[in-house]
């Protein structure tokens, strides 16, 4: 058996300093051992997305990630968009809106990798949309409901922090 490693790291906000397997995944790390289901997995090859989480501000596959390499990180997980009273971010209320998941098996992602996008580039160009996401695999929606949804989350954070925003084009494919 391998010997631990001891890893300091936050993960939403909360500092854990743990001892980790050396080939325990990010995605099993959060799911597991600190029971956060909400990162999915999907094809453990670093192709679908659906495990995209925030690592040190980077949307990042934690499929392909050991979380012992990770010591001294900073990861933020779907779970970490919510408030602490369970209100919506309004990323998360974006998609349901506009009809932007189905099955939902692939949100958390999409919503993670959203949420780098939108923290870099508050309005973004479609074309900087269909890039961010265009990694994410959605096999329900045909993509065009995600592509507004986005658009719907950068209006609603820009209304709420009172910036005027261009509104983002609905038209482009991912
Ligand atoms: S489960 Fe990580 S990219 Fe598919
Ligand atoms: S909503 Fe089902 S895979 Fe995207």
């Amino acid at each position: 058996m391998p010997e631990k490693i001891r890893i300091t790291i936050t993960v939403n906000d909360v500092l854990h300093d743990v001892l980790v397997e050396p080939r325990m995944l990010l995605v099993d790390f959060l799911r597991e051992s600190l029971e956060l289901p909400g990162t999915h997995v999907g094809c453990e090859q670093g192709v679908c997305g659906a495990c995209t989480v925030l690592v040190d501000g980077g949307a990042t596959r934690s499929c392909l990630v050991f979380a012992a390499q990770l010591d001294g990180a900073t990861v933020r997980t779907v779970e970490s968009l919510a408030s602490p009273d369970g209100t919506l971010h309004p990323i998360q209320r974006a998609f349901p809106e506009n009809h932007g998941l189905q099955c939902g098996f692939c949100t958390p992602g999409m919503l993670m990798a959203t949420c780098e996008l939108l923290e870099h580039s508050p309005a973004p160009e479609p074309g900087e949309v269909t890039e961010a996401l265009g990694g994410n695999l959605c096999r329900c929606t045909g993509y065009q409901n995600i592509l507004r949804s986005v658009g719907a989350a950068s209006r609603m954070l820009a209304a709420e922090a009172g910036t005027p925003t261009l509104p983002v084009s609905t038209g482009a494919s991912a």
